[in-house]
């Protein structure tokens, strides 16, 4: 019986997915080359380092490590530009009222973000509180898709993978919830969220009734 929600961060409380994406095309443009959003599917969910090597692999480049730490610190700034103008506003349609219904349903909840940015975003835009349980980059080994950011949360909150219920917009994120043995309900595209259990374009277009309906069945 479902009696745990994680949430992923980035693309599914608030839009934050478009600023990583930003800045990483900025980046990848000061080294000479572009990427699509297509290609930037693959980087959602995926940790800083990790998305800088797929970057530069793409690009052709390999560089140096100190190179690669200067260039991932530069991407974090013109990051943190970009949050810094982020209010309550910029939470995504749809989930105060899912939040609320969270609540009332009696389920307990936890962030499961790869991003070592994940407080400092819940923060500004206020929704700290939301959560039982915190898991973010800083306290994790390995990144999505290995299932350890949701692992921890569950265990944080006490329950058990098969009791938990993952809500994801990344390809990464969703092959992590699947591999913990969770129920995943991936948040965008049927066509890229192929793994997820249910998927709906935002937390908006669902109801907590209804993911527990197919979650419990
Ligand atoms: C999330 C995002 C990724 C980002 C990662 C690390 O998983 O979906 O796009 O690369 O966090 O974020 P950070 O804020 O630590 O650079
Ligand atoms: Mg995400």
């Amino acid at each position: 019986l479902t009696k745990a929600f994680l949430f992923d961060l980035d693309g599914v409380i608030v839009d934050t997915a478009i600023y990583h994406y930003q800045a990483w095309k900025r980046l990848a443009n000061e080294l000479g080359f572009d990427i699509s959003e297509e290609f930037n599917e693959r980087l959602k969910g995926v940790s800083r380092t990790e998305s800088l090597d797929l970057i530069l692999e793409h690009g052709g480049l390999s560089l140096p490590d100190e190179k690669k730490t200067e260039l991932a610190t530069q991407k974090n700034e013109w990051y943190l530009e970009l949050v810094s103008r982020m209010t309550s506003d910029d939470i995504l349609p749809g989930v105060a009222t899912f939040f609320a219904q969270v609540r009332k349903a009696g389920l307990r909840t936890a962030l499961g973000s790869v991003s070592k940015n994940a407080p400092l975003i819940l923060e500004r835009v206020g929704m700290t509180d939301a959560f039982d349980a915190i898991i973010d980059g800083t306290k994790i080994s390995k990144g999505k898709p290995d299932p350890e950011v949701f692992t921890k949360g569950a265990a944080e909150l006490g329950v058990s993978p098969s009791e938990c219920v993952v809500f994801e917009d990344a390809v990464a994120g969703v092959e992590a919830g699947k591999r913990g043995g969770m129920f995943v309900v991936g948040i965008g595209s049927p066509d890229v969220l192929t793994q997820a259990d249910l998927v709906a374009p935002s937390l908006e277009a669902l109801t907590v009734e209804e993911v527990l309906a197919k979650s419990n069945a």
